[in-house]
């Protein structure tokens, strides 16, 4: 017995080894921790459970049979954050370039399967030099394998990607098929293919982390969620996260005890909007007034940064907020912004996130590049998104709500519970100069007489009372009572009741 234990923890200690000493030395002087560093970091002490340590790949091509390493370059298990189960893989750089195998493949479908069942969620960490190039198809097959479940999974548990240094070719489609991917500056990358087969096709000279770095993915194509300076904080960051979800489509939340008083006044809100309605101010001093502690996750935190969405807590329990920016693009819908709310708007109502929505938007963002690209059909992912959403939503129009922006931000023809205005809100078709010029066009150029019309215009339209006449806002609330007026609103809708009609699945405006 004593000889086969040894022989045990002989077999774990050659495992735990990963590529040896030469290539884990050469992580860290990347400035990475090593796949089972980072789960380490990631999860509460000592809670890991290893699958398949002792799992090797069965390739006979190229002298493979002479380079079997235990594990096969990914690290697969569960444990907890928090006190919560997730199960997680970590793909080790250090075994053949952490790339995948069909046998690797398998032990992240594997926990995939199982975390699926048991509604539980999946974090993937990303470090891999794409398909095991001596494995040919059976790579291919691997990653389809996994896509599969990336699909399946999706909307029933929450899987979030985090890219730790490579993730190349068609290795980016199962994290972009996940709900949040974080990338660490300086050491991750990720692209369809890479810079050197660019400069053969397009003759663009470009470096990896141009073509698909960290920066270039959170603020440009909005592919990445959030990007952090190193392994650590992502890390840390990403437990932080996990605080705000529940475990899956099944599940409830976590509610924490809420330490900030619900019906805390918050009188600063009073001086927040500025005289000239067309001056901007930030909108999180208002998000951090009704929130609890004033504290928030951002999700894309720098792309389309004239919407803003985040995960926080009202009385302890976890909402979904997406807000207009007036600091940015004067908080128009665009393009970017419209896909950005959408996806978030969509996590939220599949895993019961309620949303609290907060309006000042002077509508869609005009303009040809707008049009040719397709703000038409992109903008209706967010209309789609609110109108198709059953989860508790409470709307605060804090001033601007023109045209068809009014309708899609939440309101109250798309379902809005709980629609709430503030005395400076301004409802209306559009903004009153605009709608001065064209219902008095023969008065547009004389600027005494269009302000006359314009200043008409704005008593009669640009005020709440129209749509709270009509029911559309069901209160204009004072401004410091907005936290306890949303807060007492979520309380009310807690056990809401909604579904859509029975269908095998919609067909949203791709
Ligand atoms: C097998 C690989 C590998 C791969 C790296 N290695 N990538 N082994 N298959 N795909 C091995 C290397 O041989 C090396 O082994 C070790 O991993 C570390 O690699 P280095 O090149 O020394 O590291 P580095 O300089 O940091 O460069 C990392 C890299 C580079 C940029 C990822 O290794 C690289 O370009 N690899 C090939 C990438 C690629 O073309 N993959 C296929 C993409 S197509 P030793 O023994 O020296 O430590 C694809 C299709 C998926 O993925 C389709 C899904 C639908």
């Amino acid at each position: 017995m004593i000889n086969i234990i040894s022989q045990l923890e002989e077999k774990r200690a050659a495992a735990r080894m990963g590529g040896g000493q030469r290539r884990l030395d050469a992580q860290h002087s990347k400035g990475k921790l090593t796949a089972r560093e980072r789960i380490h970091a990631l999860l509460d002490e000592g809670s890991f459970e290893e699958w398949d340590m002792f799992v090797e790949h069965r390739c006979h091509d190229f002298g493979m049979e002479e380079n079997k390493i235990p594990g096969d370059g990914v690290v697969i298990g569960y444990g907890t954050i928090f006190g919560r189960p997730v199960f997680v893989y970590s793909q080790d750089f250090t075994v053949l370039g952490g790339s995948l195998s069909e046998t690797h493949a398998a032990k992240i479908c594997k926990v995939m399967d199982q975390a699926i069942k048991a509604g539980i969620p999946i974090i993937g960490l990303n470090d891999s030099g794409g398909a095991r190039i001596q494995e040919g198809v059976a790579s291919l097959g691997g990653y389809a394998e996994v896509f599969q479940r990336n699909v399946l999974a999706s909307g029933v548990v929450p899987q979030i990607s985090l890219i730790m240094g490579p993730c190349a070719g068609g290795a980016v489609y199962s994290p972009a098929i996940t709900d949040f991917i974080f990338m660490v500056e300086g050491s991750s990358y990720m692209f369809v293919t890479g810079p050197d087969v660019v400069k053969t096709v397009t003759h663009e000279d470009l470096t990896a982390d141009e073509l698909g770095g960290a920066k270039m993915h959170s603020r440009t194509s909005g592919v990445a969620h959030g990007t952090f300076a190193n392994d650590i904080e992502m890390l840390m960051r990403t437990r932080e996260l996990m605080s705000y979800l529940p475990l899956s489509n099944r599940d409830e939340a976590p509610v924490y005890e809420a330490m900030d008083p619900l019906d805390r006044p918050s009188v600063v809100l009073e001086q927040i909007i500025p005289d000239n309605p067309n001056a901007p101010y930030d909108m999180k001093h208002i998000i951090n007034e009704i929130v609890d502690n004033g504290e928030m996750f951002e999700i894309h935190k720098d792309f389309a940064s004239n919407v803003i969405c985040a995960f926080a807590r009202i009385d302890g329990r976890t909402v979904g907020i997406v807000a207009n920016q007036p600091l940015v693009l004067a908080g128009c819908l665009d393009i970017n912004a419209s896909r950005k709310a959408a996806r978030f708007v969509r996590f939220c109502d599949a895993f019961e996130i309620p949303l609290v929505t907060l309006v000042d938007v002077p509508g869609f963002m005009p303009g040809l590049s707008q049009e040719t690209g397709g703000i038409i059909s992109q903008g209706a992912k967010l209309l789609y998104a609110y109108a198709e959403a059953t989860v508790p939503k409470v709307t605060l129009i804090t001033r601007k709500a023109y045209g068809g922006a009014y309708d899609v931000m939440a309101s109250k023809h798309l379902r809005g519970d709980v629609n709430y205005a503030w005395p400076t809100a301004e409802i209306a078709v559009m903004g009153p100069e605009g709608a001065a010029r064209i219902i008095f066009r023969d008065d547009a150029d004389d600027a005494d007489k269009l302000k006359e019309r314009t200043d008409e215009y704005r008593e009669k339209f640009a005020n709440p009372f129209v749509a709270a006449g009509r029911g559309y806002i069901d209160d204009i609330i004072m401004p410091r009572n907005s936290r306890r007026r949303i807060g007492r609103a979520l309380e009310m809708l807690r056990d809401k009741e909604l579904s859509n009609p029975p269908k095998k699945h919609d067909n949203l405006p791709l």
